[in-house]
């Protein structure tokens, strides 16, 4: 166990910014190419719906109408994901998490699942995007996701400004917050990004 109490080296962060800003995409380059786990509450929520779970089959009319989930059902999702993540054999390096905390409520939550398993939040990385480029982003996704259309894309939009937005200043307030110029090639930003991670590699305190 590291000095201070952590019982792991691993590093665990969070990619936050409004639907659109390339948190999925940015993971998936962190993934592949630094060796961190991605969680996405997203994911988790989608594929529980597919393996029809009563509870995310309940809970499916939020994500439909863009509206986010209630908080103790991600938290209790997120919980089992990280707690098994954990115990494996080989515990992983770092872990992203990606689009979880999402209201100032899901900050404390987050709080009380790193003091559970053992874990030091890291800081956030904040992908900024003009509005308008979001929605042509996600108008051009073409997966098929319910939640890609237009009036639904809106909506998440203002989800996005009312409940979550205020969490930069939360975490800009506990020096834990970095912002990211979201615009540019994949590659770009992801070479943005990674001097944060890396730093906080070298910093870790345990
Ligand atoms: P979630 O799945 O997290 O969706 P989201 O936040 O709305 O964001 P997206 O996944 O649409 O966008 P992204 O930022 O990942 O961008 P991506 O990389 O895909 O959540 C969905 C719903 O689940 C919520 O509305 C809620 O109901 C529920 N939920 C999830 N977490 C919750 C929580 N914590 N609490 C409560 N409810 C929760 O990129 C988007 C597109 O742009 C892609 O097509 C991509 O190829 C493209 N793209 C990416 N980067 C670039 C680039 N640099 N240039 C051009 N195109 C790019
Ligand atoms: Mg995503």
């Amino acid at each position: 166990m590291g000095s201070c109490g952590c019982s792991t080296r691993t590093l665990i962060f969070a990619l936050f910014g409004p639907p659109g800003c390339g948190k999925g995409t940015q993971a998936t380059m962190i993934k592949e190419r630094l060796g961190y786990v991605h969680v996405s509450t997203g994911d988790m929520f989608r594929n529980a719906i597919a393996r029809q779970d009563p509870i995310a089959l309940q809970m499916q009319e939020y994500m439909k109408r863009g509206d986010l989930v209630p908080d103790e059902i991600i938290r209790d999702m997120l919980q089992v994901e990280l707690g098994a993540l954990l115990a494996q054999s080989q515990r992983p390096k770092g872990i992203i998490l990606d689009g979880f905390p999402r209201t100032l409520k899901q900050a404390d939550l987050l709080g009380e699942i790193m003091v559970k398993l053992k874990l030091q939040f890291t800081g956030v990385i904040s992908l900024e995007v003009p509005e308008e480029m979001l929605v042509q982003r996600l108008l051009k996704r073409g997966t098929g996701r319910p939640d890609d259309k237009e009036d639904v894309i809106r909506e998440r939009m203002k989800v996005y400004y009312e409940k979550t937005r205020p969490l930069e200043e939360y975490y800009a307030k506990h020096n834990a917050l970095n912002t990211i110029n979201g615009v540019g090639t994949i590659e770009e930003i992801f070479e943005r990004i990674t001097p944060v991670v890396r730093s906080w590699e070298t910093n870790s305190p345990c």
